[in-house]
């Protein structure tokens, strides 16, 4: 069986890692990088760290506005899915490389499986909400990575179509964890254990606006804890085009983390600050609180259980937020048990293999 891969952004990556090594042996598998995230530091890095095969094709995308770059996407998807014929194309998450993806498939009638369906924000201004909810209802196998995920699903009418396989971040983090307790641990420069926070920003909801912007930075700046901000491109670009200085008062700017190092810095933080839907869910896995600068979540859990607070409208609530005390202990593990890859691979076979 054949099974092409099609990846992009930062967070395939992630995805993509324990994906390969669960299909070596069980079936063909190629992978294809559309280029949308193209920095060493915002790619390769990844590929080299989780040992993720070489792209089979890479279509050098690069940045762009939706239409331009998902129809740049799409037109050199079709011709490698044309020429490869898989038996099933997998996409992942929810950025413009995964819409692109399903779309090409679905013109070519090839199967499409969709790994990390389900997740909903109901926030239609978010440009990954259009993607997975437009990527769910083309696919023919939906891989949820929550109940909540499958739920709804159900209430959308795709249940007969959806498989609880669990989350595959928590295959890679639970790996890449155990590793880093076998090694001495560092610390990011000039930081001490426990005595720091880690922050991104990225959403366009945060950073398009320059007043947005500012106020986000000033409520960071002012915490009672070194903040490691680690500055994702568009935060820089757009810092950089409004007029703000992101290193002001208690922020330390970095570059984006490689993943190892991104688990280690996190691991040994006092809470995370973030926009990101992953790292909520990384923060969780380690027992480190968080605080999520949007209005929502999909993953709801986090928020449940206590290990993840919202702010978004009234930003005079971060500081408080993110010094709030330690949440109860948890044992709970809705985001599986690391082994999310192999029932994946499972699925796409039984439903798909010849
Ligand atoms: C994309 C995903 C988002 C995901 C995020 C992870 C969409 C719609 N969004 O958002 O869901 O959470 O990736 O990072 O697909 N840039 C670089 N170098 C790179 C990549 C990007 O400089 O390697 C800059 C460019 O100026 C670009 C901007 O970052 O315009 C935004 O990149 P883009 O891929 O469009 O969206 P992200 O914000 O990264």
């Amino acid at each position: 069986m054949r099974i092409l891969s099609v990846v992009g952004a930062r967070p395939q990556f992630v995805k993509l890692a324990p994906i390969a090594k669960a299909m070596e042996g069980s079936a063909e598998h190629l992978i294809v990088h559309t280029g949308q995230h193209y920095d060493e530091i915002m790619s390769d890095v990844f590929f080299r760290d989780l040992g993720i095969p070489a792209p089979d094709f890479n279509l050098g995308v690069g940045s762009g506005k939706h239409g331009a770059q998902t129809g740049a996407m799409l037109a050199g998807l079709e011709e490698i899915m044309e020429s490869t014929a898989p038996d099933c194309v997998l996409v992942y998450g929810d950025t413009n490389s995964t819409l692109a993806a399903a779309i090409a498939a679905t013109k070519l009638h090839l199967p499409v499986a969709h790994l990390e369906a389900g997740l909903r924000s109901f926030n239609r201004r978010m440009p990954e909400e259009h993607n997975r909810v437009l990527t769910d209802h083309s696919a023919d196998l939906l891989l949820a990575p929550t109940e909540v995920a499958m739920q709804h699903l159900a209430s959308e009418g795709l249940g007969a179509r959806s498989v609880l396989v669990g989350d595959v971040m928590t295959d890679v983090l639970f790996k890449v964890r155990d590793s880093l307790m076998q090694v001495p641990q560092l610390m990011p420069a000039g930081m001490t254990k426990g005595e720091y926070y880690v922050c991104t920003i990225h959403r366009p909801d945060n950073t398009d606006s320059a007043e947005r912007l500012r106020a986000i930075v000033a409520e960071l700046a002012g915490l009672n804890k070194p903040v490691l901000l680690l500055a994702h491109p568009r935060l820089r670009s757009l810092a950089e085009t409004h007029g703000i200085d992101l290193s002001q008062g208690a922020i330390t700017l970095s570059d984006p983390l490689a993943y190892p190092d991104l688990i280690n810095t996190v691991m040994n933080s006092a809470g995370v600050v973030t926009d990101s839907g992953g790292l909520q869910k990384e923060a969780f896995l380690l027992r480190v609180p968080c605080t999520t600068i949007r209005p929502e979540t999909e993953w709801v859990e986090t928020v449940e259980l206590g290990w993840n607070a919202l702010v978004s409208e009234d930003l005079s609530v971060l500081s408080k937020t993110v010094q709030r005390d330690a949440p109860q202990s948890t044992d709970a593990s809705p985001y599986g048990d690391g082994k999310a890859a192999n029932r994946t691979v499972a699925a796409l076979l039984s439903n798909f293999g010849a």
